[in-house]
């Protein structure tokens, strides 16, 4: 698909690879924690701000590949300096959590996401479109119909974010270690 004239405005102002240039992978053994951490932690940064705390925004490195590892996880890279590989994003496709879940999350036919977050000054090219494409498509593979999250509901330009992209309110649910209630969204796959 050409790029939109927001995204071609976006690379010629700062020199930022367009979408295609970003490989979407899972997740290695070896992959730096601590940067995806911090990356999370920038992502995460507006919804702290607002006074939320979600746990992405101020988790540290062992939660970070605690979360991981019990989850399918996708990361957004691009070649950074020198051709090095750079973590530009990040999604968790049915991550196990040691707390109560939604009652939605458990019925047959649902995968849901967590841990979505792009670099700050990476959004809006279509990174996070990539990821969710990818986890779409994963959830489909595992049998899911619906795939689910879970978000601030206070954040209500995420909201409008999901909105777009057919997700659909499906109920209130309060985690145990964040201070705002959540909204239960799902999308039919
Ligand atoms: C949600 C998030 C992962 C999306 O990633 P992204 O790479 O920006 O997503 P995309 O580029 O695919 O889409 C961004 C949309 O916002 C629009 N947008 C407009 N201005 C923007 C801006 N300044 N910054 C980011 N997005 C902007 C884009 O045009 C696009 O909308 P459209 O495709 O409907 O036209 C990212 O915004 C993020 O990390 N947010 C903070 C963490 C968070 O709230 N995660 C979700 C928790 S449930």
């Amino acid at each position: 698909m050409p790029p939109t004239s927001r995204q071609s405005e976006a690379h010629r102002d700062t020199g930022t690879p367009p979408p295609e240039q970003v490989t979407v992978r899972r997740y290695l053994i070896d992959d730096p924690v601590t940067e995806i951490t911090q990356l999370l932690h920038r992502a995460y940064a507006p919804q702290v701000e607002m006074g939320l705390k979600p746990l992405a925004g101020r988790q540290d490195d062992k939660t970070t590949l605690d979360r991981v590892l019990n989850s399918e996880c996708f990361l957004a890279t691009i070649a950074g300096e020198g051709g090095r590989e750079r973590i530009v994003g990040i999604i968790l496709l049915n991550e196990h959590e040691r707390v109560a879940f939604p009652a939605f999350f458990l019925r047959p036919g649902v995968s849901h996401f967590a841990m979505f977050g792009v670099e700050p000054g990476l959004q809006g090219l279509g990174i996070g479109r990539r990821l969710l494409e990818r986890t779409e498509a994963r959830a489909r593979e595992l049998g899911a119909q619906e795939l689910a999250l879970s978000m601030a509901e206070p954040d209500t330009n995420l909201r409008a974010y999901y909105d777009k992209r057919g997700y659909r309110f499906i109920e209130h649910w309060q985690w145990p270690y964040t201070n705002y209630r959540s909204c239960i969204l799902s999308k039919t796959l």
